[in-house]
């Protein structure tokens, strides 16, 4: 059984591309530059582009299960070649954002919803992961630590249940390699919730690095993500964080349930990438 996973210079892909070959089932690892992959010896590369759909025929020749991501532009088309193909199996790293009560006219949730709903009207068998936040997301702060300056937090309250990317890949390996667990929708998170300040205390403790939280306005949030981020998506953000802002985020036992461990913890995280939230000397 052949499975073609997208998005492989990402941490998920990566992640997931490795475990499937450790555990010797057959993998293809798929990139939009696969080139620029680094990959486990005997682990073929392929182009795959979600944007471009005449690299999807020769990506999914003889592919039985996919691992996408989700990129709503040409779905139909991916899907309609990956029938071609012949594949049975999709799963999808979608998004707990899903899971908001109007998520087609919700800016962080439109696209996996649009993704989950061509795939659920597709004969294929799908498979949703729902993760919600990422441990990875931390990552937005490092360069706030490693030159000491404060970290900028609209709501330092709002609460989140990081999940670490590993789990995620697990959580993937588990419903690509067990026919029982496929055709089901996972919510996955991290195993305990956690306010944004207390995991910037986390990252603080981990890397020796103090830092301070500074509460700036939603506004000033805004103004300074303008070259990082669209509109839309920094007000969805904050439209977010208003309804999570001191209320204790959902935790599932969905990682456990896939791949019979509990799901690792931040401090596991925090401790892991120490190094890239350590002050420079
Ligand atoms: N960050 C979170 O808290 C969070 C929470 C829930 C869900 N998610 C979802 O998880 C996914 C990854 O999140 P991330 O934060 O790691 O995102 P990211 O760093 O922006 O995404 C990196 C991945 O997206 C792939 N990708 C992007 N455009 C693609 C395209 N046109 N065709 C094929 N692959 C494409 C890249 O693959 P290549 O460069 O190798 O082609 C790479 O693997 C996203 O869909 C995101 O919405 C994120």
């Amino acid at each position: 059984m052949l499975t073609l996973v997208t998005g492989c210079r990402g941490r998920v892909g990566s992640a997931l591309a490795a475990l499937l070959h450790q555990g010797g089932h057959a993998v293809r690892a798929a990139s939009r530059n696969p080139a620029g992959l680094s990959l486990p010896t005997g682990v073929p590369a392929v182009a795959c582009d979600l944007g471009d759909p005449a690299t999807f025929p020769a990506a999914l020749e003889g592919v039985d299960s996919v691992f996408l991501y989700a990129e709503p532009a040409h779905i139909d088309a991916f899907l309609a070649a990956a029938q071609a193909a012949g594949v049975r199996h999709i799963v999808l790293l979608s998004s707990s954002s899903v899971l908001v009560p109007d998520p087609a006219s919700n800016p962080v949730a439109a696209s996996h919803h649009a993704v989950e709903q061509a795939l659920t009207a597709s004969p294929l068998t799908t498979t949703l992961l729902r993760p919600g936040a990422f441990a990875t997301n931390a990552y937005q702060w490092s360069g706030a630590f490693r030159s000491g300056h404060s970290v900028d937090l609209p709501y330092p309250r709002s609460e989140g249940a990081p999940i670490h990317e590993t789990d995620i890949a697990e959580a993937a390996l588990a419903v690509l390699t067990d026919p029982a667990l496929q055709g089901a929708a996972y919510h996955l998170t991290g195993p305990e919730s956690l306010g944004a300040a207390e995991q910037v205390a986390v990252l603080a403790s981990a890397s020796g690095s103090p830092v301070t939280v500074n509460a700036v306005s939603p506004a000033a949030w805004k103004e300074a993500m303008a070259p990082f981020m669209p509109e839309a998506i920094a007000d969805g953000l904050l439209a977010y964080w208003v309804l999570t802002d001191g209320a204790p985020a959902e935790v599932t036992g969905d990682v456990e349930k896939l791949t019979g461990r509990p799901a690792r913890t931040f401090d596991s995280w925090a401790a892991e990438h120490a190094a890239a939230f350590r002050a420079r000397t």
